[in-house]
């Protein structure tokens, strides 16, 4: 897509945030049946659903633009993503796997939170009001998920240093 107006840039960084969006879905997908940590599993399995939902929150965006959900390849998130599929094969210790997952969602959390927080901005400059809030309701459950995996990994630490005993 060429940009050479500030719709053009707005709806480019918006299709990369949906392919990250599509990208980290499956991605928490494959990594929930790895993951043994009760609360690791709930996280993840409830932020699924949350992302489901701010995929459909992203293409009400779009359409309030005028434009189709559209998919820019988001190399970041492919990175991330790669890491996270290397990560599970690296080892065998269930709690050190744990940490290494918690470790990909709390990448994954924080480049979205990064992501919202610039369309946020850019819809309140445009007075887009109905989008801002679209948007915000997406931060929102972001940032509570970054707060909770955080939260969570000094317990996660700890089982793996019980388990190294
Ligand atoms: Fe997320």
């Amino acid at each position: 897509m060429s940009i050479s107006t500030t719709k053009d840039l707005y709806l480019h960084e918006l299709g990369d945030l949906y392919d990250a969006e599509n990208r980290f879905l499956e991605a928490q997908q494959e990594m929930l049946p790895h993951a043994t940590d009760s609360d690791l599993k709930s996280g993840i399995q409830k932020h699924i659903e949350e992302t489901q939902g701010h995929i459909e929150s992203l293409e009400k965006v779009f359409a309030a633009l005028g434009a189709k959900p559209k998919r820019e390849t988001c190399a970041a998130a492919e990175g991330i993503v790669a890491e996270g599929q290397k990560n599970l094969k690296e080892t065998e210790v269930p709690a050190l796997l744990d940490i290494l997952i918690g470790g990909t969602a709390a990448r994954i959390e924080h480049y979205e939170i990064v992501s919202y927080r610039g369309l946020v901005a850019g819809a309140q400059q445009m007075g887009a009001e109905d989008i801002e809030l679209l948007l915000k309701q997406n931060l929102q459950q972001e940032e509570a998920t970054a707060q909770r995996i955080e939260a969570n990994t000094p317990m996660l630490i700890k089982k793996a240093l019980r388990g190294d005993a």
